[in-house]
Parts: structure tokens; sequence; C-alpha cells
């Protein structure tokens, strides 16, 4: 495709409600869809797991279980043909502005793409290098503690991928992550380190973020006043911002550009300090593995390509089932920060309720993502999940193989892992109750009326996704699979998935009322903010 054809397939976006699929699905949902039942349908199609399975690079996904069948995939790969996904991902991978509030790029695949390939290749395998080769310098220069300064995507994806790559990690080395501007986050971490033994990473797209600034402030006052002199060897910076980073006397700083996300950054110069604990040759893998799921995202079929389903799976469950949540339940300790990250990922990218066009749009839009690992949420919230009155889509993550040598620990975490999609899906009629024994049930209540409060309603549906192992290259591809299903769900409700103007509006009040902490002036406020001020300021 040509770039003008490209920024042509943005501008003309199709909104998916816009098109003859979606009153195809709407008729299908009505006819089929709500009352399908995930019992009734494996007991009629045998080969049910083979048709919903799919695997991409380093991840197997088996989508057999959500409440769909091949006539909604057949719809739903039309409504992704009528909005043009195609067009608009080819738009999005030559580096058309398809951030169109902003009038930017949006070129994360870029920063993983082989050198010689990909737009920008020569900046970007520029500053990778560098930031390589000082990630190797740091690991033999003896420090003991990292200090990674910075909030949301400056934050969630250095900290995500820290944690599950922990097996990769250099010994003797921490990694530690600062991102609220609550002085509990920092305080007692700075209490523990050696201010000669540390360094801070001051991690900031725009290097203007109150937390991240005050954070840096406050680690740059410790430092010199714990006897370190040399900021230069203490202090890294990793910004777009080149120039605020010096103004703050950093001069190692390694820079990105506009047209990476801060929610997509962990790629680039944001990721400096998961190259520090795992060493270059392992983010190389990182990034290896994320590359391979962009090739399957740019050239698998639509019927195999899997961010694609389950971006359109994702518009079916939102918007025709209603499902308003999804819960997603990593089956492994590593990934505990997973759900956080996708938060930030799915729910800035596609928590937006005008289009490109700036229309409201009728329809739902990002679900609420939320999660746990398992499992410890079973043993919290899954009771809700089983017999809430909400359907909650939930979305397991199982990786086969441990880097522990427990195996009756793997075998099973393995089996709660796939208990839990069959309970979700079996559910237990109140006769199956009937016919059980209740040990801990109160003598004094009637048998039917237990058995009821001991039913399940199943039929709730999941996804269950499988790695062969949680390494650099498979973490790479699994979050890569997440960023271009979020891009396909954007496509299909035609927002702009990469600006964030929601967070703005906290931001200016929270500057409006810092000075009146100060001056305890209240004068215009609503009664609740002032009458809270004044309490606060005690
Ligand atoms: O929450 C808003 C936001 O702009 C995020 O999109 C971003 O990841 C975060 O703040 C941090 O921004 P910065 O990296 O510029 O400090």
């Amino acid at each position: 495709m040509t770039s003008h054809a490209a920024q042509a397939a943005v501008a003309a976006f199709v909104r998916g409600d816009k098109t003859v699929a979606w009153s195809g699905l709407q008729g299908h949902w009505q006819a089929h869809g709500r009352d399908l039942d995930l019992r009734e349908i494996f007991k009629s199609d045998p080969q049910r797991f083979e048709r919903f399975g799919v695997q991409a690079p380093e991840v197997f996904a088996d989508l057999s279980k959500q409440r769909w069948d091949e006539a909604t995939r057949r719809l739903l790969l039309e409504l992704a043909r009528e909005v043009g996904l195609e067009a608009r991902r080819d738009a999005l991978l030559a580096g058309e502005p398809v951030n169109t509030t902003e009038g930017r790029a949006v070129l994360h695949t870029a920063l993983r793409a082989l050198k010689g390939q990909g737009p920008f290749s020569d900046d970007v395998h520029e500053v990778l290098e560098r930031m390589l080769a000082y990630a190797e310098e740091v690991r033999a220069a003896g420090f003991t503690d990292v200090v990674n300064i910075g909030i949301g995507g400056s934050d969630l994806g250095p900290l995500m991928a820290v944690k599950a790559l922990q097996p990769y990690t250099q010994p003797g080395l921490r990694s530690h992550f600062v991102s609220n501007v609550d002085g509990h986050d920092i305080a007692p971490l700075l209490a523990q380190l050696e201010p000669a033994k540390t360094l801070f990473i001051v991690a900031s797209k725009t290097f203007t973020t109150q937390e991240t600034m005050a954070n840096a402030a406050v680690a740059r006052a410790w430092f010199l006043a714990g006897g370190g002199t040399d900021i230069a060897r203490h202090f890294a910076a990793t910004t777009t911002n080149v120039s605020a980073a010096a103004a703050f006397g950093i001069d190692k700083t390694f820079g990105f550009w506009d047209w990476v996300g801060g929610r997509y950054s962990l790629w680039s110069a944001i990721g400096l300090p998961i190259a520090i604990a795992i060493g270059a040759d392992n983010f190389r893998e990182l990034l290896a593995g994320a590359h391979a799921m962009d090739r399957h995202f740019a050239e698998a079929p639509l019927e195999e390509n899997l961010p694609a389903l389950m971006g359109l799976l994702e518009v079916w469950n939102r918007d025709f089932h209603g499902f308003t949540s999804r819960c997603v339940a990593p089956y492994h300790q590593g990934l505990a920060r997973l759900p956080a990250y996708l938060q930030q990922l799915e729910m800035e990218s596609n928590g937006k309720r005008v289009d490109y066009a700036g229309e409201e749009v009728p329809f739902a839009t990002s679900p609420l993502v939320w999660g746990e690992p398992g499992t410890n949420g079973q043993h919290a919230f899954f009771q809700m999940l089983h017999q809430g009155t909400d359907v909650i889509p939930v979305e397991f993550i199982a990786v086969r193989e441990p880097a522990h040598p427990h195996a009756d620990l793997q075998t099973k975490l393995l089996a709660n892992c796939l208990a839990q999609s069959q309970a979700l899906m079996l559910g237990k009629t109140a006769d199956e109750a009937l016919g059980e024994k209740a040990p801990t049930a109160s003598p004094d209540i009637a048998r039917d009326v237990l058995a009821r409060h001991r039913s399940f309603p199943g039929n709730r549906p999941s996804t269950t996704l499988v790695l062969e192992r949680l390494t650099p290259r498979s973490l790479g591809a699994l979050v890569a699979l997440y960023e271009h299903r979020v891009f396909t769900s954007g496509v299909v409700w035609g927002i702009n998935s990469y600006d964030q103007w929601g967070v703005e509006l906290g931001k200016a009040l929270c500057n409006a009322l810092l000075p009146r902490f100060e001056s305890g002036d209240v004068t215009g406020l609503d009664a609740s903010t002032a009458g809270l001020l004044r309490r606060l300021r005690g």
C-alpha cells in the first residue's frame, strides 16, 4: 500500500456499527449467540477445540470456550474486512499518523524490527546498541541496586517484565521501581540503599510528569546528602526530552521519539531497567519475540491471525453479549503484574467515547480489565466469577514448563488452571448439587434450598493462552499479542487508541489545588472539595 493510500485508509475510517456485518452480528446474537450453550456446542462438535485453537508465535490460544460459533467468527471477519482492518494495520506499520489527535505515527513495532528494516531503523538501532552497551557496563560496574523512577508506561512495562523474567536476572543486582508520588513508595526503599552502590534511572517520556520529577528530586537530594558526588555515574535518564534531563543534571541519557506511546514503550530506552536486569542478549530475545508476533499480525490471514481474532472477540463480548469486564488470570507468579500492565495498555488505549471524527459512539468500548495470578484469585474473587450475577470472561494464561524444580507444584498449578475454565463452562445444576454431600452445611437448611446455593449456572466463557516456557522471547510475543489485539478492537470501534486526553483534567486540577494547600484559600471551590481540603490541611 502506498503511503498516500494508507493515510487515506485512516482518514476514511469506517466505524464498526455502520457496517452490514454489525447488523448481521446483531441478528445472529438474537437468533443464536444469546442462547449459545457451551456445554451443548461441545457435545455437538467434537472438533471444536481444533476449530477454535490458534497457534501464533510462542503463544497457543484456545478460543473454543468463548460463546461464539463458526457463524459468529465468519461475521466478525466480515466486520474486520468492512472496517478495513488490514489497510488500517498496514497504515499503522508504515508509520502513517494514525494518532490523529496528536498528529503522530505509532511505531512501537519499529523498535523491534531487524536492523535495516522498518521505519527509523538507523535511529532505533543506534540508541538500542548504546543502551545495551550501557546495560552491560552497569552489570559489570559493581552496583547492587538499580532504581527506576517512572510512572504509567515508564514503570509498568519494565516492572512487569523484570518480575516475569526473574530467572534471567543477574544475582546480586536488585531492581526496584518507584512510581507513586506517595512518599511511602520511595522512603522505605531509600532506607535500604547505599548511595555508592545505587543507580537511579529517571524514566519519563516527557520529563515533566509531576510524580516522576518529584521522586527524582528526592532521590538526588538523598544521594547528595548520603555523600554521593558523582551524579553522572549514579543517574541516567530515558526520555524524549533530552534537554530537560540535562537541565536536571543528568548527562547519561537514552532518547526515544514521540511516535512511541508511553504504554507501548518498554521496547525503547524505557526498557533500560529490563536490559540491565536480564542482559543485552536476553533483551534482544524479548524484541525478537515481539517482532515474530508483529510478522504474524502483519502476514497471517485474518482467519488465523490471533491478535485480530482476539480483538474481534472482544468486540463480540463487549458489544453483543454486553460483558463489562474481562479478568486476566495468569497461572504463573512471574506474570503477577501483567494484569496491571494490561490495565494501562488496554484501558488507556481504548477507554474512549468519541470516534476519529469526534462523534460520540453509541456502543461500549474498552471493558474493565483486571485480575490476579492463579491460584490466589481462586481464593478471593473467583466466587463471583462462578456464582455472581455478572458474566465475566476470563483469560487464563498457562505456562507448560516451569523455571523451578518442583514438578508437583507445577502439576497442581496447571490442574487448577484447567479446572477453573472447566468449572466456569460446565457449572453445576441444582439437581446435581442435591445429590452431593456438603459436610459443612447447616443441618437446619432445607436440602433443595441448599442445592440452589450450591449450584453454578456455568456457560461462562474463557480463553486459555498457553506458553511453552516463560522466556524473554515468549514474553515479547505475548505482550505484542495484546498490543495488536487492542489495535484491532480500536479499529472496529473507530477510535484513536493512541491518545490519552482523559488523564489531563485531573493533572490540571491538581496543579490548581497545590497552591491552595499552602494558602488554605478555598474561594470558589465546591463545598465538598473545600471541606476536604480544610480537613486534609489539618
Ligand atoms: O497517565 C498518563 C501518561 O501520560 C501515560 O500515558 C504515560 O505512560 C505516563 O503518563 C507517564 O508519562 P511520562 O513517561 O511522560 O512521565
